[in-house]
């Protein structure tokens, strides 16, 4: 069942009707103010940092789920209502929202008057905007009265929700005209404002919560909406909103259009004051003055939607598989990019007051952003990679505003510093800015301990080579990829971290997913070290790489697909020998990915023990079986009922790397038919199974032993965005940077027969033509008219069109 369709032309998903399973979210803003926002108007704002300074609440954990927004109602002669149904739901006539990139539209109608509200955030702006239409679309004239409303949260949004003995009394708000000041704490260490305003003259205004509502009331029904009639209240402490009154008088088919600018407004400290007690609002009043007109705005709108062309055009297939060209041309990167922006911060499932930026998911979350805008990726890696400690251990979350690692956390888990070179990698095959290797970046910010970027990368790599096990395979740590398999902790007390927690301190416990991943990394990290001039380093580096792929097959394997891991007794995790959790996913994908067994044939072994152990209608589950009993000696990951998150859920970040795997062994069809059980626009008609976004990807879907097998949880923010752009896009359709160029080799199956994808690339474009004939084998390839040998395209020249026939 579908609760709307998409509208591929427009790039949008179109609601039909507001009876959604869960709140389908949206994010506006590109650069450093974001806000969130539902199909109802629900949602919140902030700038740059969700934790640290809100613009608006919102309150998680809430009856219903999705309360509080920015809202408009429409008072029409006694009756009153919302245009996204909720929070009045008053039955509508008509209903629509369309999900757009950066922005979303509201239309909702109702006896004769319909009213379309346009959110988003202007490039270069910190603010949202808001197109208001209200049109009369009935024979008679109306006159009806508009409400705007929005709920200020005091910054702080942890602070926010706890600290009320302080917090009621110190809310301030100034009003001037058509503009509402939100400054609270302004008087004293805030220099900055939230400013609410619109384009016309106000029929009255309210800036007190309980003036407005009423109090007894909630957003349903506020007093003054029902009344018809602003108290022009002024907030004092309490809670500040702001809300205006617009009095709209529509002949029959007339329509007026307003704009409500909502935004964050920074002086200087000696600027802070007009006069004693009255804010300096010459910031505010330039930013507003960019928002007076409809044509304005509407320029504004145009911006954003030549922004998204510009940065879409960089990689676009035609396939005649509309779902699959929907999910590669619009909404995997459009995901990939909220999720650079966001890391694990704010949505509907992260608060914005929990995890910082994660070491190990931001340099994942690059590998599917990097083509999007090169210059942010590099800017994002050497911010990164200055939190790396000295010995080559990592902070596993910074702060965005300090970017600082984060001591609450530390570091210890051994992964970490390995994605620094997937995502360093990554950034050089796309930019060929091989200059960033040499960029000056401290250790833990310490400017006093700097050293080139490459040298990063080297303690990275030698950080596993200083931390093996007794079977010659990367220790654990407190978590490897897998947060939730934490092998020292051994918690027994509730609420105890089970990251931090550590109580054991043995160098036992080993992963074959590190393994993997090291030898995953080597040959780039080997080749980047010969582009720096250091051979021997890169032979080394080979040759451990070779070393650790002998341990794995010795140590590692199980008979019929690679273990998971060794306890801190020895003991294996993943294996024939286990009562539960037999067999895990991560291993076989990234060992396959790394080419370990790829000749001898264990490779083929483990996937088809993927396939016939983990394989469900709704994607490929963690583990199996699922861990009935929880484990000290495992952790978090036996603390899931059976079939959620990490205990046997499907986790859609590593189900990519399983398709990656199929494409090394050249199975495309196994790839291909993994990648439709998971992405979420092929899950569109099961809307009312999964339940959230059809056009992003969330973090879970409920495994096989789950009572809610195939419902989604956690959309939006995740590592699954990136990693399954990379599979398709890369692997499956088969176009990828390499350092030295361009590879072009598909792998896909028999059901696309033929497509064009057209790469743009360090300036050069690539026009790809595939005819696939689904044979498994490395393509043939004829570049510019001439056949050439092999799979990678040199790089062509900045403003070059290169046409490639590829036949496979
Ligand atoms: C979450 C974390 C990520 C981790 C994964 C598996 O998605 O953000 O860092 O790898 O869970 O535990
Ligand atoms: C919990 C989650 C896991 C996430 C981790 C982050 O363990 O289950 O998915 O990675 O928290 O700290």
């Amino acid at each position: 069942m579908r609760f709307g369709h998409f509208d591929d032309a427009a790039r949008e998903y179109v609601i039909e009707t507001p009876r959604t399973p869960y709140p389908w979210i949206n994010y506006l803003g590109t650069e450093e103010f974001f806000g969130l926002v539902s199909h109802t108007g629900g949602g919140y704002c902030f700038y740059r940092d969700a934790r640290m300074r809100r613009l608006t609440r919102y309150r998680y954990n809430n009856v219903p789920t999705d309360v509080g927004g920015r809202y408009y109602y429409v008072h029409d002669g006694g009756d009153f209502w919302t245009p996204g149904w909720a929070p009045v739901k008053r039955e509508l006539d008509s209903y629509e929202c369309r999900v757009g990139l950066s922005y979303t539209k509201i239309t909702g109608e109702r006896k004769g008057i319909r009213t379309e509200v346009l959110y988003f955030v202007p490039l270069g702006t910190t603010a949202e905007v808001h197109r208001v239409t209200v049109k009369n679309t009935s024979k008679a004239a109306k006159s009806v009265k508009l409400f705007s409303f929005v709920e200020f949260c005091l910054w702080e949004a942890s602070d926010d929700q706890t600290n009320y003995q302080r917090n009621l009394s110190i809310g301030e708000v100034e009003v001037d005209g058509s503009t509402i000041y939100h400054k609270t704490e302004y008087r004293e260490r805030r220099n900055h404002y939230a400013v609410h305003s619109v384009n016309a003259k106000v029929a009255g205004f309210d800036t007190d919560r309980e003036s407005f509502l009423g109090p007894w009331n909630g957003f349903a029904e506020p007093q003054v909406v029902a009344e018809g009639k602003s108290r022009n209240s002024v907030a004092s402490g309490w809670s500040p909103i702001g809300s205006h009154q617009l009095a709209v008088d529509l002949a029959p088919g007339e329509e007026k259009t307003f704009v409500f600018v909502l935004g964050y407004v920074e002086n200087p400290v000696a600027e802070k004051w007009e006069r004693p007690g009255v804010v300096n609002k010459k910031p505010a009043r330039e930013l507003l003055a960019r928002f007076q007109t409809t044509a304005q705005v509407d320029a504004a709108l145009v911006a954003l939607r030549e922004y998204w062309t510009e940065m879409l055009s960089k990689y676009t297939v035609k396939s005649g598989d509309e779902r699959l060209d929907r999910m590669v041309n619009i909404w995997n990167p459009y995901q990939c990019m909220v999720t650079f922006n966001m890391s694990r911060s704010a949505s509907y499932f992260e608060t914005g007051i929990g995890r910082g930026m994660g070491f190990r998911d931001s340099n994942q979350d690059l590998l599917g952003f990097v083509h999007l805008i090169p210059a942010r990726a590099r800017e994002r890696i050497l911010d990164i990679a200055a939190t790396q400690k000295p010995d080559g251990s990592a902070y596993h979350q910074y702060q965005p505003l300090t970017k600082r690692g984060n001591n609450d956390i530390g570091s210890g888990f051994n992964d970490d510093p390995l994605w620094l070179i997937s995502g360093t990698a990554a950034y050089v095959k796309e930019s060929g800015d091989f200059g960033i290797l040499k960029e000056t970046v401290p250790f833990d910010n310490d400017p006093k301990d700097a050293a080139p970027l490459f040298e990063h990368l080297k303690r990275s790599f030698h950080h596993v080579l200083h931390n093996l096990g007794p079977h010659g395979l990367p220790l654990i740590g407190r978590a490897d990829w897998n947060d939730c398999l934490n092998l020292n902790c051994f918690s027994e007390s509730p609420g105890e971290s089970f990251q931090t927690t550590g109580n054991r301190t043995g160098r036992t416990a080993e992963s074959v997913f590190i393994a993997g991943l090291f030898v995953h990394v080597a040959p780039d990290y080997a080749a980047l070290a010969e582009a720096m001039g250091f051979g021997d380093e890169a032979r080394a580096a080979r040759e451990h790489a070779a070393r650790m792929e002998k341990t794995v097959l010795e140590h590692g394997w199980d008979g019929e697909w690679f273990l998971r891991a060794y306890d801190f007794f020895g003991k294996k995790i993943g294996s024939k020998e286990c009562e539960d959790g037999q067999i895990l996913i991560e291993s076989q994908g990234y060992c396959v990915m790394a080419g370990i067994g790829v000749a001898s044939g264990h490779a083929k072994k483990a996937l088809d023990s993927v396939q016939d152990r983990l394989e469900t209608a709704h994607g490929i589950v963690l583990n199996q079986p699922a861990y009935k009993a929880y484990h000290v000696e495992l952790g978090e990951i036996s603390s899931y009922p059976p079939g959620y998150k990490e205990n046997a859920g499907i986790f859609c970040h590593n189900n990519p790397w399983v398709m990656i795997a199929e494409t090394v062994i050249g199975r495309g069809d196994r790839a291909f038919a993994l990648y439709k059980k998971i992405a979420p626009a092929y899950r569109e008609e099961i809307s009312e199974v999964h339940r959230l976004e059809p056009y992003v990807y969330a973090q879970m879907i409920a495994g096989k032993d789950a009572v809610r097998h195939g419902e989604a949880k956690n959309s939006w923010l995740t590592g699954t965005a990136a990693w399954n752009f990379v599979a398709i896009s890369q692997h499956i359709l088969g176009v990828r940077p390499e350092l030295e160029g361009l590879r072009v080799n598909p792998c896909i199956g028999a059901g696309v027969p033929s497509f064009t994808i057209v790469r743009k690339c360090r300036g050069a474009e690539y026009r790809i033509a595939v005819t696939n004939k689904a044979t498994g084998k490395p393509a043939r390839l004829v570049v510019d008219g001439k056949s050439i040998d092999g799979t990678l395209v040199p790089y062509a020249k900045a403003g070059a069109v290169v046409t490639i026939g590829c036949e496979t």
